[in-house]
């Protein structure tokens, strides 16, 4: 339906740039439907029950439910592993569900911004430090949501990359490491025609997201072509009359300061009627777009389904030493609080209120296992009770010594990771670093499962176990899908998105949380993530794109064929030379051999995840265009390939890279005289 903003007054129209409430847009006097939105990321974090939900009944007892209890999906730094644009949309469409079930309409997510420090508290809540990654990741989420009516919030625009401080701290980046590294996901991701943007909480070079008309007006709408309406975060917005005219449209939480001060700005002239007008007209716009019939397409159990099977694509084996996994019976130990209260997020406006528990990963393994296992438990260490980490660590010593294999589920959890704070340090908390240690004294045949949101520093540990599990925050279903790749029900596909350091030291920004005082300035440039331990030739504990199966693979045959300028097909061959079937998430990287600016030893520029079964080959082809071979120039102002020579370098990560061809790219335009 439209509505005419002509039959609005210039008071109701002021109202429409400021939320009705916490969680909805303004009704202008009952003139208009309200919009309700809900985080998050991770599935439907509200509670309340939205006065416009459709009507259901529950059949078996006749009576409305008033809320349908959402589903705890996995963080998107765990779907993210999984390299699946359309599980990522699957697993998207299904939070939406939960949202059309309970009267939202507009779900905030996903969140895009890039893994810079390891430290973020919300790296959980993001893709991946690569930024071509984490935009095809972010694309797909989109069109998930959006598939289903449901409208989102792309955020949080733009180079929130840490939570320390984050109302305070000006992200201080030079220009083309803005547009390749913190602008390229959004740029992505906005293919997919998000209803909205979120801003940041933080400055960039020194303006607040909020009203820094830069990055708004000229970058998201003039040159990316954003025609949706711009929302603050929640309590972004510093001067609203600066917002406004910087083309933030909406200002949220409601706050009535914020409705004077614009009424103010009208009055003394520092806001015309025309510009109030286009900012409500996008409002009007949202719920043209939003208040819109939707029905849900998926039940219940179909979205635990869809969460166990998103996690199962996405769980990492890391390390694998003596094929110890896939177990295969005989007298097996469970030990930690997260076999079976296991984390599904982290903490903030992400978690997500469901009540559901997962069976006790002893019995998801019996299940599977049979007779052929005799499972047994220990606690190990109960959160709560940290005084008693001795007698549990005590018990799991003397177990361990008696069990054929051990597995030790360990982690941090929402009061570790968290929005609005960084971590200190990457290490596991020291009890469990403590319970690995005397665990293995007492038995080599130790597994490690870890349940995090971001990269863990394991060299206490990492030599004295045999096997390591990235489980991550993977939602309510991630102990089912590790227990079906624990036992070989399921192959392990997942692949890190983001680099796990040898320590803390290595990464780009190094000890740093936050910034020296209120400037955090980018001095690595583009150099973040493997692009940094590239550029330093640092080692690294498990590189990014790693990650192990029980198939194994052989790459073979790379041809890169040109169809335009500086656009061409990279196909390889991909053969499964194991008995068991397998998914394998092949990976084509850029690098620029001669250019004239600094650029990384080379860029992922193209994925693909394809099954491939015991013994077959799979023939693959990956397109790469301008962009996957241009840098921004700040000279030219715009993203430039420098003709010369290229190698496109293929394989299973970024540090795992058998094939490689060079190309010579020599009729891309507007070329310039170079110094060689
Ligand atoms: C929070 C978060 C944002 C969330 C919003 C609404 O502070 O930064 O991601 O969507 O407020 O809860």
């Amino acid at each position: 339906m439209k509505y005419d903003i002509k039959t609005l007054t210039l008071e109701e129209k002021l109202s429409l740039l400021v939320g009705g409430g916490n969680m909805h847009t303004s009704d202008a006097n009952a003139k208009l439907p309200v919009v309700y939105v809900a985080d998050g990321p991770l599935g439907l974090r509200s509670h309340q029950n939205y006065p416009n939900r459709p009507r259901i009944v529950n059949m078996a007892t006749g009576i409305e439910n008033p809320f349908v209890e959402p589903t705890a999906m996995p963080a998107l730094h765990v779907l993210c592993n999984s390299w699946d644009p359309e599980l990522v949309a699957r697993n998207a469409s299904s939070i939406a569900d939960d949202c059309i079930d309970n009267g939202v309409d507009v779900l905030l997510a996903p969140g895009v911004n890039i893994k810079r420090s390891p430290l973020c508290g919300r790296n959980f809540e993001y893709f991946s430090e690569d930024p071509y990654l984490a935009g095809t990741m972010a694309k797909a989420y989109i069109e998930g949501v959006q598939g289903t009516g449901l409208g989102t919030s792309l955020k949080h625009f733009c180079a929130n990359n840490s939570e320390y401080d984050r109302n305070a701290i000006s992200s201080e980046i030079d220009e083309r490491t803005l547009r390749e590294i913190y602008l390229a996901p959004f740029e992505i991701a906005l293919q997919a025609k998000p209803t909205t943007v979120m801003c940041s909480y933080n400055l960039i070079n020194g303006v607040y997201a909020s009203e820094n008309g830069y990055l708004l007006s000229e970058i998201l709408r003039g040159e990316f072509g954003f025609d949706g309406l711009i929302v603050s975060d929640w309590g972004a917005t510093h001067n609203a009359v600066r917002a406004a005219q910087a083309t933030l449209d909406l200002t949220m939480p409601y706050a009535p300061e914020h409705i004077e001060a614009l009424r103010a700005g009208y009055e003394n002239g520092e806001l015309t009627e025309a510009q109030i007008d286009e900012r409500a007209g996008k409002v009007l716009g949202l719920i043209e777009k939003t208040k819109i019939e939707r029905r849900a397409t998926t039940t219940k159990p179909e979205r635990h389904d869809i969460a166990v099977k998103a996690a199962k694509e996405s769980i990492v084996l890391l390390k694998n030493e003596e094929n110890i996994l896939p177990l295969t019976g005989g007298k097996l130990l469970v030990a930690g609080l997260f076999g079976k209260l296991p984390p599904y997020g982290g903490g903030g406006s992400s978690k997500v209120p469901t009540s559901y528990q997962p069976a006790p990963l002893t019995e998801l393994l019996s299940a599977r296992l049979g007779e052929r296992a005799e499972l047994s438990y220990a606690l190990a260490h109960d959160y709560g009770a940290l005084g008693s980490s001795t007698q549990y660590a005590t018990k799991v010593y003397q177990k361990a010594y008696g069990a054929d294999v051990t597995l030790l589920c360990v982690g941090t959890n929402p009061q570790l990771e968290f929005e609005g704070g960084d971590r200190e340090h990457l290490r596991l908390p020291q009890v469990y670093e403590d319970m690995i240690l005397r665990t293995a004294k007492a038995t080599e045949n130790l597994v490690v499962i870890v349940y995090a949101g971001s990269a863990i520093d394991m060299s206490a540990w990492i030599d004295k176990v045999k096997a390591v599990v990235f489980v991550g925050f993977a939602g309510e279903g991630g102990n089912e899908a590790l227990a079906d790749i624990l036992t070989g029900a399921a192959c392990p596909c997942g692949k890190l998105s983001e680099t796990f350091p040898l320590c803390l030291e290595d990464a780009p920004t190094g000890t740093k949380r936050g910034g020296n005082g209120f400037v955090d300035r980018y001095t690595e440039g583009v150099f973040v993530g493997y692009r940094w331990y590239d550029e330093t030739e640092k080692e690294v504990l498990f590189p990014f794109g790693h990650g192990l199966s029980y198939a194994k693979f052989e790459y073979s045959d790379l041809t890169v064929t040109k169809t335009g300028v500086a656009e061409y097909e990279v196909s390889y061959t991909v053969k499964n030379l194991s008995a068991v079937d397998g998914k394998e998430i092949s990976q084509v990287y850029v690098r620029d051999v001669f250019a004239a600016v600094s650029r990384p030893k080379k860029e992922l520029k193209g994925y693909s995840k394809d099954l491939i079964k015991a013994g077959e080959s799979k023939r693959i082809t990956v397109k790469l265009d301008y962009r996957s071979f241009a840098y921004y120039s700040t000279a030219l102002k715009k993203w430039h390939v420098e003709n010369g020579e290229f190698e496109i370098l293929v394989g299973a990560s970024s540090q795992d890279l058998p094939l490689k061809a060079k190309i010579l790219i020599d009729d891309a335009p507007d070329q310039y005289s170079k110094p060689y």
